[in-house]
Order: C-alpha cells, then structure tokens, then sequence
C-alpha cells in the first residue's frame, strides 16, 4: 500500500509530530509514504513531491511548522490564474494521485483544507483527515494541537507586559490570533492574569473597558491589560481586517489592538500601547501537550487508513481519539458559547468582557 501524506493551511507546531506519527505507523504496516509538498498544490505542480521514511523523522518531533511546506493561498478548486481570477485545478489533483499510484491520502489541515478534503471525498478519493489549528476552532473535536503552544506563547507575554505595564502606569493590549473565536484570548486571559478579554463572541462597549480601568485606578492599580482576539468587535461592529477576503484567500484579519489602544488612551486620559503578537503563535517547538496529541492524532489516523474509514477525520472526544465524518465538521466553526464555565470563571475573578 503507498499514501500520500499532505499539509494545508496555516502552519500549526506539532504538524511534524503528525507527520512523524503518520510515517512511523505506516511503515510498521509496511506501508510507504509520500509526501506531497505545499498542501494541495503539490498534488497539481510538477515534481512536488517526495517519499518519506524513516531516515527523514529524526529530530522533528520537537520542531515547528512543517517539513512538507505548506500554504493558505493554493485552494485547488479555486487555484490562483496566471493572468488573474482562479480556476478549478481538481482534476489535475486526482490525476497525479493516481499516477503516483496511492491508494490513500491523509490530509492534515484547518477548516479551509478539511472543506478541500470533503469534497475530494464525495468525488470518491480514498482519504482520512487529521484536525489542525492554533484557534482551536475546528467542531467535534475538543483540541487541536497547536493551540497549547499558541496559549504558553500569548501567557507568557501577557506575563512579560505586566512588568513594563505597571512600571509606566500603561494600558498595554495584547492582540492575539483566533479568527472569528476567542479561544486563544480567552485561555491565555486568564492564564496571564488580564483585566479585560476581548473576544468575537462577546461584542464589547468602549466605556465598558474604559470604565473597568478606571474603576482599578480608583483601588490603586494603575496599569491595565486588555487581551483582544483579532476578531473582536464592537457591538453592532465587525472584525478589523487588514486584507479583504477573495475567491483565492480567506480575508486577513488583525490591527484591533492598535485601534482600541488608541481609543482606550483617548477616553481614559492613560497612555497606552499594543503589542500584536501574530505569528510568534505559531512559530517554534510544540509544547508536549500538542506533541503527545499529534502523535494520537496521526497514529489513530493510520488506523484509519487500515480500516478504510474514508472521509472521517480523527477528532478527540472526552479522553480518547474518535473517528467522526467530514461531512459534520465542514462549513461550521467552534466558537466560545457566552455562557461556558472559563467564562463563568472569568468574570469571577474579575476579569471583564466589555459587555
Ligand atoms: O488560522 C490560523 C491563523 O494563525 C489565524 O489565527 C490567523 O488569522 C491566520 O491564521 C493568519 O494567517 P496568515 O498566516 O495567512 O497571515
């Protein structure tokens, strides 16, 4: 049996432990591996690809991004043009799938390459799905890996600013990723001590945060930290973006810190500053939480494989790894429900939402 072995999307820390899982299961089954380069555009330019054994795993089960390169750009049903516009490259997907003679395919992704595999699927391409993003934002699995390092990274900042942020008397705003979800904001928020979380799912007022600074000048604290997902929004706002969505590519999002640092300094008369930290989150080694999860996950998704269990994705559930259809994660995102116990125990200890 030969698969291929494939990475989309927005990089996540612990794709290598999946490829790593993936590679090491399949050829304990005396099954070989290739690995096809940059997600789906591998599957459609010329000599994108590789075989990977064993020789090649030493060494990334602690690296980040991914030894098979990646992208959000190339969807192939909408493939970039060469004189602009997109087209649907699919078909040139299939062909080399079968000239490199798989039977199967197993494609790790975020929700945009999941929908990618979905419909590959219905078209009939053998092919088992394994979950993967820092927003934590993919439905019917509990985690994804990623998210874990995505949250030590943004705590460990919130820890740092409080230093300089209560040194200058600042407001400092830390704006982290997530989409359209809080979940990074929300962990990292009250991992980090923040006064103020700032996440899509719960809209904010201005004077709502303002009035929560000033109310800790009043008790003697006269530093503020205000943690805000990328998506976040005023009520009856929307999400800043920094670039317009297109056929081709999602719509870039970022840039609502550094609005609300702005206002929050106009209306509480305290200086303030932000700190947007981007792609940090997804850079360097995965934590061990999101290495041991990886490896579940692309252990689990060989058994898949075996059992011809196309078109599931591994997701998991309560303490185990499940296999659940494609078909119920695509087109749905898992966003923070307003009432969850971390935002029970939020707002307990203090923390405000701007609402
Ligand atoms: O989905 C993961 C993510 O890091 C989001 O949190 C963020 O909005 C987006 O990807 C950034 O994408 P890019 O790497 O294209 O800037």
């Amino acid at each position: 049996m030969r698969i291929g072995l494939l990475t989309g999307g927005g990089d996540a820390p612990g794709l290598n432990a999946v490829i790593r899982a993936v590679v090491k299961a399949a050829a304990s089954r005396g099954v070989e591996t290739i690995g096809i380069e940059d997600g789906f555009a591998g599957l459609i330019e010329p000599g994108r690809w590789r075989p990977l054994t064993l020789r090649d795993l030493p060494g990334i089960l602690r690296r980040g991004g991914t030894i098979l390169g990646t992208t959000n750009r190339r969807n192939p049903l909408a493939y970039p043009a060469p004189g602009g516009g997109v087209v649907d490259r699919s078909a040139s997907c299939v062909k080399t799938f079968h000239d490199l003679g798989l039977d199967a395919l197993v494609v790790i992704g975020g929700d945009g390459t999941l929908a990618i595999a979905h419909e590959f699927h219905q078209r009939g391409m053998p092919l088992v799905a394994v979950p993967k993003t820092i927003d934590n934002d993919i439905v019917e699995t509990a985690c994804t890996f990623g998210f874990d390092t995505a949250v030590g990274v943004a705590t460990d900042a919130i820890d740092r600013l409080h230093t300089t942020a209560e040194a200058h008397h600042r407001i400092m705003v830390v704006e982290v990723m997530g989409r359209y979800t809080g979940w990074i904001a929300l962990h990292a928020g009250i991992a980090g001590g923040a006064d103020a979380i700032l996440i899509p799912e719960i809209p904010y007022r201005l004077e709502s945060v303002s009035q929560l600074i000033a109310a800790r000048e009043r008790f003697g604290a006269r530093f503020s930290i205000v943690v805000a997902a990328e998506g976040a929004r005023l009520v009856g706002g929307t999400a800043t973006v920094q670039q317009a969505g297109s056929a081709a590519a999602a719509e870039r999002l970022g840039g609502i810190g550094g609005r609300l640092a702005m206002d929050l300094e106009a209306a509480t008369g305290k200086e303030a500053r932000c700190v947007q930290l981007g792609h940090l989150q997804r850079g360097g080694p995965p934590t061990s939480a999101d290495r041991l999860l990886a490896t579940r996950f692309g252990a689990r998704a060989m058994e898949l494989v075996t059992d011809h269990q196309w078109g599931a994705m591994v997701a998991l559930q309560g303490e185990v790894i499940v296999p659940v259809p494609l078909a119920a994660v695509t087109g749905r995102i898992r966003t923070v429900p307003t009432d969850s116990d971390l935002v029970r125990t939020a707002r307990a200890v203090g923390i405000g939402f701007g609402d």
